[in-house]
Parts: structure tokens; C-alpha cells; sequence
């Protein structure tokens, strides 16, 4: 099977401006922030640039305007090595924007963002040829229409699908899960959605809708993975952290790249459980991502003993 990219992406990218605060000020007062920094986020999109830097072939396909945010989205998507033919432009669309303040005495981040630039893809705008030139598909619940039909194109040519979801009351997302392989979500989304009383009655429900695989992740514990056949929960690793922004898209990556290498399911896990760790140590979404060579470093040291064996063998690019 000769794809053109190992992975496309379709949902939201959005520009991150997150600002640093000693704490929330009263209203109506002028405070100066300790630190600015504009980054771009969005599940899927930061999912792709951590998926190019550990070494994927892989595209951006969404709805982007002429205004400096989609211009920052782009360029940073070309510094990163994400295709962005599947890019369409039209005038006055744009990308999500998340205001991120971040209290540093408390580590806490409260976001606002707005959609009211983003234009959502029409079914006619979909090319069939490019999105199933891939292996892999990777969605979002942020532009359902075009995730379904897209994925469903995936269902019929034996693409994978992987889908990340985070608002417990979108019941309209039920479609998309059903055309799922690998369903990786939150816990919040887990439960709220299933409205099971733990993880692993969550993980079932989802199960008998459609996904082979669903991981729940849940943020500094670590994450459960439960198939047809197995069920493990994989630890988070304990890193001096700095800001965890962005650590489920990450982690999306960095699992759909064990999806690629074919890798056993609880060293995909642990892979991506790293992948996300190594991001912590480093302030935004996806300043911190790293190269397969910075994992492979981690892992010799902090891995499972099973990890350590398998590493001996091979982790080289796609
Ligand atoms: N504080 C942390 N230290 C180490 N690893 C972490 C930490 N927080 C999250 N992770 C890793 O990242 C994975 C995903 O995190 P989380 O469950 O918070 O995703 P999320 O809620 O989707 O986050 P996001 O805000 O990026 O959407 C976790 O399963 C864990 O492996
Ligand atoms: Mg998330």
C-alpha cells in the first residue's frame, strides 16, 4: 500500500495566545503578564506536527482565510513539515483563537476561545483522493459533517480511523464513533458522554458502538487502553512539569504513530505516554513535542523493562 502521507488531518487548528499571570486580578484593572507566547493548538493540528517531528508524512485539510492568524497557522505548519495542500482559503475564514491565561503560583490554565472566524468544510469541498491517501485519518468533533463523510470514505478503503473528542454533551458525535478504530478521548468526555460510573464501564460502551480500541486518558494518572482482548492501564511518567497544554493532542500523535509502525498495542501506549510527558517540560502545546531520538533517550532511562527490550530492536522513522 502506497499512500502519499502516512496521515491526514481534518478538524480544528487554532492559534494559542497564552499569557502568564501571577493570579486573577479583580476586574477592571490593568495588570502586566510575566510572559506572552502565540502558539498554534487545535487537537488534530497539534496531533500533525507532533506526528511530522517524530518523522511522518503528513497534511493539514481544513478552511484557512488571508488574516495574519491563518498566516501564522500555515507558516508554522511549514516550518514543521505539515502539508497544507488541502488547505482551502477563503476570504475572511480563520482559525479557532483560545485566550490562555495561565496562573503560574497555581499552574492552572482557563481558556476562552471563539470559532467566530472558523468556516467549516462542505461536503462538495472534500476531495475523496486526497483524504484516503493515507493510512491513517485523524478527526476531531470540531467539524462533524466533514468527519463523517470523510471517515467513511476511510471505512471503505480500509484506512484507519482515530478519533479525539472533548465535550461530554455532544451527542451528535455518536455517528462518527460508530465508523471509529481507535477512539482516544479524555476522561471527562468518557463518562460524561457514556454516563458510565468509571473508565472501564466507559470504555466498554464505547467499545460495543464500533471502535477495535479506546483509550481514555486521564491527564496526570496516566491512561487506560481496553480492546476485545485486552485491558492495561499505563502510568503517566512523573516529570518536573512545566505546562501541560496540549498533552492529550500529543499524545494523539504520538499513538497514531505506533498505529503506523504496527507496534504491539502496550508499547504504542507507553510510547505515547512518553511522547506527552517529554511535552510538559515545556511551556504551549507544542513547543516541547520532541524527535524520536529525545523519546528513544527517555525511555532507555524511565521506560518499562518490556520498552527497554524493544527499543534494542528498532524505533526508527516511518
Ligand atoms: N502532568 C502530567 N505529567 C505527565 N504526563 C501527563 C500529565 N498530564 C497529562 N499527561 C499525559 O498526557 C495524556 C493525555 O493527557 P490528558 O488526559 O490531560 O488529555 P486531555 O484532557 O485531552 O488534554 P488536552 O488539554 O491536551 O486536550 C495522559 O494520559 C498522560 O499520559
Ligand atoms: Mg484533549
Amino acid at each position: 500500500m502506497n499512500k502519499r502521507f502516512d496521515v491526514i488531518g481534518i478538524g480544528n487548528c487554532s492559534i494559542d495566545l497564552l499569557g502568564f499571570v501571577p493570579s486573577f486580578p479583580r476586574s477592571n484593572t490593568k495588570n502586566k503578564m510575566i510572559k506572552f507566547i502565540q502558539q498554534g493548538g487545535g487537537p488534530v493540528a497539534t496531533a500533525l506536527v507532533t506526528l511530522a517531528r517524530l518523522g511522518a508524512r503528513v497534511s493539514f485539510v481544513g478552511k484557512l482565510g488571508d488574516d495574519m492568524f491563518s498566516h501564522f497557522v500555515i507558516d508554522e505548519f511549514v516550518r514543521e513539515g505539515v502539508d497544507t495542500e488541502g488547505i482551502i482559503k477563503e476570504k475572511d475564514a480563520g482559525p479557532y483563537i483560545a485566550f490562555i491565561v495561565v496562573e503560574e503560583k497555581k499552574g492552572s490554565r482557563t481558556i476562552w476561545w471563539t470559532d467566530q472566524m472558523v468556516s467549516r468544510l462542505r461536503k462538495e469541498e472534500l476531495s475523496k483522493d486526497l483524504i484516503t491517501s493515507c493510512r491513517v485519518l485523524h478527526l476531531d468533533e470540531y467539524d462533524v459533517e466533514a468527519a463523517l463523510l470523510s471517515a467513511a470514505w476511510a471505512k471503505e478503503e480500509g484506512i484507519k480511523t482515530v478519533l479525539d473528542a472533548e465535550t461530554p454533551g455532544k451527542k451528535e458525535l455518536l455517528p462518527l464513533i460508530r465508523l471509529i478504530d481507535f477512539l482516544i478521548v479524555p476522561e471527562e468526555f468518557a463518562l460524561g458522554f457514556s454516563g458510565a460510573i468509571n473508565v472501564e464501564k466507559a470504555a466498554e460502551f464505547f467499545l460495543e458502538k464500533g471502535p477495535q480500541v479506546v483509550v481514555v486518558t486521564q491527564g496526570e494518572r496516566g491512561s487506560l487502553t481496553v480492546t476485545r482482548k485486552k485491558r492495561f492501564f499505563q502510568p503517566a511518567f512523573d516529570v518536573p512539569v512545566v505546562d501541560t497544554t496540549g498533552c492529550g493532542d500529543v499524545f494523539h500523535g504520538a499513538f497514531i504513530y505506533g498505529i503506523l509502525k504496527e507496534w504491539p498495542i502496550e508499547i504504542t501506549s507507553e510510547f505515547a505516554t512518553a511522547v506527552a510527558a517529554i511535552k510538559c517540560e515545556k511551556i504551549g502545546a507544542r513547543a516541547g513535542s520532541p524527535n524520536l531520538e529525545k523519546v528513544r533517550d527517555f525511555l532507555l532511562v524511565f521506560g518499562s523493562e518490556r520498552m527497554k527490550r524493544f527499543l534494542k530492536q528498532d524505533i526508527t522513522g516511518c
